[in-house]
């Protein structure tokens, strides 16, 4: 008996990073999960290392349509974990506010959209995790935009928990800290990245990034803890306890 069987849960970028090992984890206890990101080919080695409970659903998370049919394509969902996005990193005065915008289309309305259409099909006892970064609560230096994102996600999380409470739908942010082993593009030139992780781990009191399994305990924590919700969990090896 697993915690998870017979749920259906939808991940959003389930292909990798995160999104998958939030996704292995939630098979491991016995949901359906279907996963959800831009590249055929990534999901399908996703969903073949997950084997036959799992499927995969080529989303563009920024362009709402595409979210409505990936939610379209199940009668009911219990869970609702959205992990799909990157990051944009750069001095305010050389990112283009174009970028911060393409940001927010997938990370933000991304998010929102997928609660928008999946809140009908989610039955009470169901629960959202949604996933911003602590850039949300510690400042992070050249990653403005992203902090404003972040820090709006965990503001829409605490209010769609206690609008959606009523509904017995509880609504959850993961906010991952520097974590390892993903694919995420972080946008800084290939001389410049030891540099930049350097920096970054000169925050981190536990002086180590996550692995992506450290961040799917959290979230299999927040979608089946029946009295969590409005969280914000900072998965961050302390960095923003100081
Ligand atoms: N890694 C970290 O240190 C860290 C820290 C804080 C927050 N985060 C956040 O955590 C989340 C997961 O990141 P990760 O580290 O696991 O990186 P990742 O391995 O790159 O995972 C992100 C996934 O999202 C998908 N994706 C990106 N844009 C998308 C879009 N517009 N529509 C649909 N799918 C999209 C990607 O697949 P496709 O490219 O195939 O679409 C990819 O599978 C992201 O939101 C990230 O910003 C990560």
């Amino acid at each position: 008996m697993g915690a998870l069987d017979g749920k259906t849960a939808i991940i959003t970028g389930g292909g990798s990073g995160i999104g998958f090992a939030i996704a292995e984890r939630f098979v491991k206890e016995g949901a359906n999960v279907v996963l959800a990101g831009r590249s055929q080919k990534r999901l399908d080695e996703a969903v073949e290392k997950l084997g036959r409970r799992a499927r995969g659903m080529v989303t563009d998370v920024a362009d709402e349509a595409q979210v409505q049919r990936l939610i379209d394509s199940e009668p009911r969902i219990d869970l609702l974990v959205t992990c799909a996005g990157g990051a944009v990193f750069g001095p305010v005065e050389q990112v283009p506010t174009k970028s911060w915008r393409e940001l927010f289309d997938g990370r933000f309305f991304g998010q929102l959209s997928a609660c928008h259409h999946a809140v009908p099909k989610m039955p009470p006892g169901s629960s959202i995790v949604l996933c911003s970064g602590i850039a949300g609560h510690a400042a992070l230096v050249n990653y403005s935009g992203g902090a404003g994102l972040c820090g709006a996600v965990n503001a829409m999380g605490r209010s769609l928990a206690v609008e959606l409470a009523p509904k017995g739908i509880r609504v959850n942010v993961l906010s991952p800290g520097l974590t390892h082993g993903t694919a995420i593009d972080w946008k800084v030139p290939p001389e410049k990245l030891d540099e930049f992780m350097a920096g970054l781990m000169s925050n981190i009191p536990m002086k180590r990034s996550a692995s992506a399994h450290e961040m799917a305990d959290a979230a299999f924590f927040l979608a089946t803890c029946t009295y969590a919700t409005g969280m914000v969990l900072d998965i961050d090896g302390g960095w923003t306890a100081i």
